[in-house]
């Protein structure tokens, strides 16, 4: 067949693996519209939107609420579920190292490297900040740990658009992402003009058409996730991922416009041209 809607083997429908996957698949789901919804109402405050009157708990070094909320998650948890859950579905292939590779890439970087290296203005953050990340972080790293353990992709799938496209767009995505990351940091080196004490206004590249470029980017990346995997549960992440970065891009970007007199006037949001 030139186009096989489902190219791999998984769960057989109503085994108690089945139910749970897709069971945790339709809470994801939810979880991501309730995200949208109270993000674009009130930003988490950390970073630019910090509040002395946010109720988010006790104050917790920032750096180390990064890495449980990001690394002992999207490392540790996700090779003991790849490894070690659902052992029936043992006999990997190389496909599934691939995308455990692609996934543990990003993860490392998230949740290790990224906070040890970022130059935060404030050494704490409260605990809610972390807590909110590390809960939903276990569900959707747990599906695609899941999934791309258990799925068994058919033969010639590497030379299949969706793989191949997908793949590609990850590795974008996954650029676009870090050199932003890497801008944002370069500005607390250099001095520049600023009505905000700490902040400076980011110019070049992407930075040039929109506010969030590092959203813009990761966005991309777990959309080509979800392509490469084919999956529901690369998609329901990538619609929890995009339901934060679609809603802190408008904060960010309002918080600019409010904070700059002279801040570009045509740059969007999160995605160039359009929002
Ligand atoms: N997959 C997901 O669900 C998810 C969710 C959230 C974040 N992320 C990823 O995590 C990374 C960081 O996210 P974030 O929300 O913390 O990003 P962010 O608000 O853009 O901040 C990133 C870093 O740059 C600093 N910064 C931001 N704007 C600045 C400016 N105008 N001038 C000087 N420094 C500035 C921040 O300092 P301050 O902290 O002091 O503001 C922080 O250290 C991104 O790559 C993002 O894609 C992923």
């Amino acid at each position: 067949m030139l186009f096989e809607p489902i190219p791999y083997d998984f769960y057989k429908y109503g085994t108690t693996y089945f139910w749970v996957h897709f069971g945790l698949v339709i809470v994801g789901f939810v979880l991501a519209i309730i995200t949208f919804l109270s993000q674009r109402l009130h930003p988490a405050p950390y970073g630019k939107h910090d509040s002395p009157d946010a109720k988010w708990g006790p104050l917790v070094p920032q750096r180390l609420a990064h890495v449980m909320s990001d690394a002992v998650p999207g490392v540790l948890w996700f090779v003991l579920i790849f490894f070690l859950y659902s052992k029936e579905h043992s006999d990997k292939e190389v496909i599934n190292y691939i995308f455990f590779g692609l996934f543990l890439v990003h993860t490392v970087h998230r949740g290790i490297i990224h906070p040890l290296l970022m130059r935060y203005k404030s050494s704490k953050v409260a605990i809610g900040i972390c807590l909110g990340a590390l809960i939903p972080n276990f569900l959707y790293h747990f599906l695609n740990a899941n999934h791309i353990s258990v799925a068994r992709y058919h033969d010639n799938y590497y030379y299949d658009p969706r793989f191949i496209l997908g793949v590609l767009l990850y590795v974008i995505g996954f650029v676009i992402n870090r050199w932003a990351d890497w801008k944002l940091r370069s500005l607390r080196n250099t001095k520049g003009e600023t009505s905000c004490v700490g902040y400076y206004i980011p110019y070049g590249g992407l930075y040039e058409l929109v506010s969030c470029p590092n959203y813009f980017g990761e966005t991309i990346q777990w959309i080509g996730w979800t392509l490469a995997t084919w999956s529901l549960s690369g998609l329901v992440w990538t619609c929890f991922s995009a339901a934060t970065f679609f809603a802190r891009a408008y904060h960010n970007h309002m918080w600019y416009k409010e904070n700059f007199e002279n801040y570009p006037p045509n740059r969007r949001a999160i995605v160039p041209f359009i929002y």
